[in-house]
């Protein structure tokens, strides 16, 4: 389970005339997600939906609030002076938001994550991408529990056939297409088998009909795991209502920046689900009535 409290964050960042001022990304953020549920976070650009997913994963810190998985505490909120931050960085191992993401697994919270630029290395094969995931994870086991070289690559070829890419093993992602690319990055996140992946934006990149492909590729993947009896948690940011609501138990709005929880909105309708269904349907229409008064509101207040 998920439970984020109170998140704060608070930037500083240094103005067009070199005078430092502050940035309120998010206020008074809490939420509570349970095991196996598919959440989507929507809301205008800008209004801390990355920041919120970093968070979530540790690999930002909070300015305020915390945030607990499984009972256990993913970072305090960041301390103010610099004796006491450089303590903090070296208890929880935490360089910056970019070296922590690129470097640092979370073996410790099981969390996989899909960033929304730079899904997977370039200048590695699909394989070899997969293949580093399991590593990173691998470097975390000890004794038994470590995977031999060719149990890594036994697992990287099972995930890639599981997205359809057995064939494209050794290409790189420049070779592949926008639709191949984000079915790599969800083959490299699901292979170090996590309870939880946080994704940002992952199929934003593609046309309409392949996104609808990997809507299903996601629901089929995390239906797998709920056969096996180890339900995965998707934590999802997107832009697209229909998206959402199709995908999610439960859709999260924000409001625009500083980002806050505007609605919770549930998404009760059995799967499979149909993307007609007129139940779905009214959700969307409820959600971008929201998205639009609040993107109207905020007009009005810059004329
Ligand atoms: N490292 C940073 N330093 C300063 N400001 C930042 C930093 N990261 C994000 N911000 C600011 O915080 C706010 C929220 O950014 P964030 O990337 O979380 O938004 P978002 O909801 O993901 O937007 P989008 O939908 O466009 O991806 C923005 O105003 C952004 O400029
Ligand atoms: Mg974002």
């Amino acid at each position: 389970m998920i439970e984020a409290k109170s998140i704060q964050k608070f930037f500083s960042v240094i103005n067009e005339k070199g005078l430092a001022e502050g940035l309120t990304a998010l206020v008074n953020v809490s939420l509570v997600i349970p095991d196996g549920k598919i959440v989507s976070l929507i809301g205008p650009s800008g209004c801390g939906k990355s920041t919120f997913l970093e968070i979530l994963a540790g690999l930002q810190a909070p300015t305020d609030g915390t945030i607990h998985i499984d009972g256990k505490l993913v970072l305090e909120p960041l301390p103010a002076t610099r004796k006491e931050q450089i303590a903090y960085r070296r208890k929880y191992r935490f360089i910056s938001p970019l070296a922590n993401g690129v470097f640092r697994d979370h073996p410790k919270h099981d969390i996989a994550m899909i960033f929304q630029d730079y899904a997977v290395f370039p200048w590695m094969t699909a394989q070899d991408n997969v293949v580093f995931a399991l590593q990173l994870r691998n470097a975390g086991r000890r004794g038994a529990e470590k995977l031999k070289k060719a149990d890594l690559l036994e697992k990287a070829t099972e995930y890639l056939k599981k997205v359809n890419l057995a064939d494209f093993a050794n290409k790189y992602p420049s070779q592949l297409s926008g639709g191949m690319r984000q079915r790599l990055a969800l083959a490299r996140a699901l292979s170090v088998e996590p309870k939880i992946i946080l994704m940002d934006e992952p199929f934003a990149a593609v046309d309409a009909l392949t996104r609808e492909k990997l809507q299903d590729d996601l629901l089929r993947l995390w239906n797998e795991r709920n056969k096996i009896g180890k339900p995965l948690t998707v934590v999802l940011v997107t832009h697209e209502v229909q998206e959402a609501v199709y995908l999610s138990d439960e859709v999260v709005v924000f409001s625009p920046s500083p980002g806050a929880i505007r609605n919770r909105i549930p998404v009760a309708s059995r799967r499979p689900r149909a993307r007609t269904d007129p139940g779905l349907v009214e959700i969307q229409e409820r959600i971008m009535a929201m998205l639009a008064y609040d993107i109207n509101q905020e007009s009005e207040y810059s004329i």
